[in-house]
């Protein structure tokens, strides 16, 4: 059976890595190939995780590189679909909800090659999100929809997918996280940054909707200009942030708070570690908001809304408006030491790759 993995940009390297390794064990079986988009590039926003998360050189490197989602869509479409026509796979695996993801699943079941989804059923039902779009048009064309969670059974469900497509086989970014949380502990990087573990607040931003207004993004920093009187924080710096922080003028703000340590993103291990000693995390990431719950650590997600609402409901994420004082008054909750408590997910057990690689063996058989 001859597969392709897809990966394009930073958190589908986490889902796929253990999904590769998995069906590795069973070389007599698989025919596996990595394919990169290139969606993602920079050595920090690609090249470390596939050293870190021992994956191979891709297979095929497409080299889309940065563009409009229009432009960038449609250059994968085009780079993907020659390289399925010379290796006409029996199945396609997209992960979670970027360009990438979408792009290729339309490629290949236009082909008719079937396509599983990795992640598949998060909704946030916010249209004005690319990810939601990413995320309904995958699963409607998707032959295999692999949900992570209860509510992504529902939510295709709902849709009208039929039962025999979901396959809930739980978190893979977890598998990874699980597989690697032993090895994060030889990060150097307290060190390097001279931090004190459970003394600083870890901060991730790239959403369009934080990041690309300028007024959401200076009340934003200016949140931070308050909360950094109290603690320190830590900014491993999207390259997206960094470059709208320089167009929109906002650099002196930046530059104006004490306590701040504005770094470039950090490989896997680093952050993990960060993570995991954080006294609290703010972000806008996704899968932050799952792995946080996992390590118990309190995550305020900086959305209105969430794709992953079981980190809500069962995890240690807290939703936060974006509004200087909203932001400020969770922080000092936490501060205060009212913490919730985070419990982990059914499912979200490091097994998931081993649960998938048995429903692709009875695909085989058939
Ligand atoms: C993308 C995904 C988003 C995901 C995020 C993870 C889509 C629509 N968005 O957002 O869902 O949460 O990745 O990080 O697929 N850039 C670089 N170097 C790189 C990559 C990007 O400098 O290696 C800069 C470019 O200026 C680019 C911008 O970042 O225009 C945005 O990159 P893009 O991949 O379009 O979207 P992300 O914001 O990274
Ligand atoms: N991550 C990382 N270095 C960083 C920031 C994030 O290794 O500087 C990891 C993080 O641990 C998680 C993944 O990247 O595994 C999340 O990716 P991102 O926030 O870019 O995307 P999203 O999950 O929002 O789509």
């Amino acid at each position: 059976m001859k597969i392709h993995l897809i990966v394009g940009a930073r958190p589908n390297f986490m889902k796929i890595a253990p999904l590769y390794k998995e069906l590795a064990k069973y070389s007599d079986i698989f025919q596996v190939k990595l394919i990169h988009t290139g969606q993602h590039y920079d050595e920090r926003m690609s090249k470390f995780f596939f050293d870190e998360l021992q994956l191979p050189v891709p297979d095929k490197y497409l080299e889309v590189g940065s563009a409009s989602h229009g432009v960038q869509t449609a250059r994968i479409m085009e780079r993907y679909e020659e390289v399925l026509f010379e290796e006409k796979p029996d199945l396609v695996v997209v992960a979670g909800d970027v360009n990438s993801t979408m792009a290729c699943a339309l490629d290949a079941v236009k082909m008719h090659i079937p396509v599983a989804h990795l992640e598949a059923g998060l909704r946030s039902f916010d249209m004005s999100m690319p990810e939601e779009i990413n995320r309904i048009v995958t699963d409607s064309i998707s032959d295999y929809l692999l949900t992570p969670s209860p509510d992504g059974d529902e939510n295709l469900i709902k849709e009208g997918i039929t039962k025999e497509k979901i396959f809930r086989v739980g978190n893979i970014m977890i598998d990874s996280l699980i597989q690697y949380l032993d090895k994060s502990e030889s990060s150097t990087i307290h060190t390097e940054l001279n931090l004190q573990k459970g003394k600083y607040c870890l901060i991730t931003l790239h959403r369009p909707s934080n990041v690309d207004h300028k007024e959401n993004l200076a009340t934003i920093l200016g949140s931070f200009k308050e909360i950094a009187k109290e603690t320190v924080l830590v900014f491993p710096m999207h390259p997206r942030t960094l470059k709208n922080i320089e167009k929109m003028g906002l650099k002196n703000v930046l530059e104006s708070i004490l306590q701040l340590r504005i770094v470039p993103p950090v490989g896997y291990y680093d952050f993990i570690h960060l993570q995991r000693y954080a006294k609290f995390i703010v972000t806008d990431s996704g899968g932050i908001q799952e792995e946080s719950t996992f390590m118990n650590v309190p995550c305020l997600t900086l959305r209105d809304n969430t794709e992953r609402p079981i980190t809500v409901t069962q995890g240690s994420n807290i939703l936060v408006k974006l509004n200087k004082s909203e932001i400020i008054q969770e922080v000092e909750k936490i501060l205060q030491g009212n913490i919730k408590k985070a419990q982990i997910p059914d499912l979200w057990d490091g097994k998931t790759a081993e649960r998938i690689v048995e429903i692709f063996m009875k695909m085989e058989k058939n």
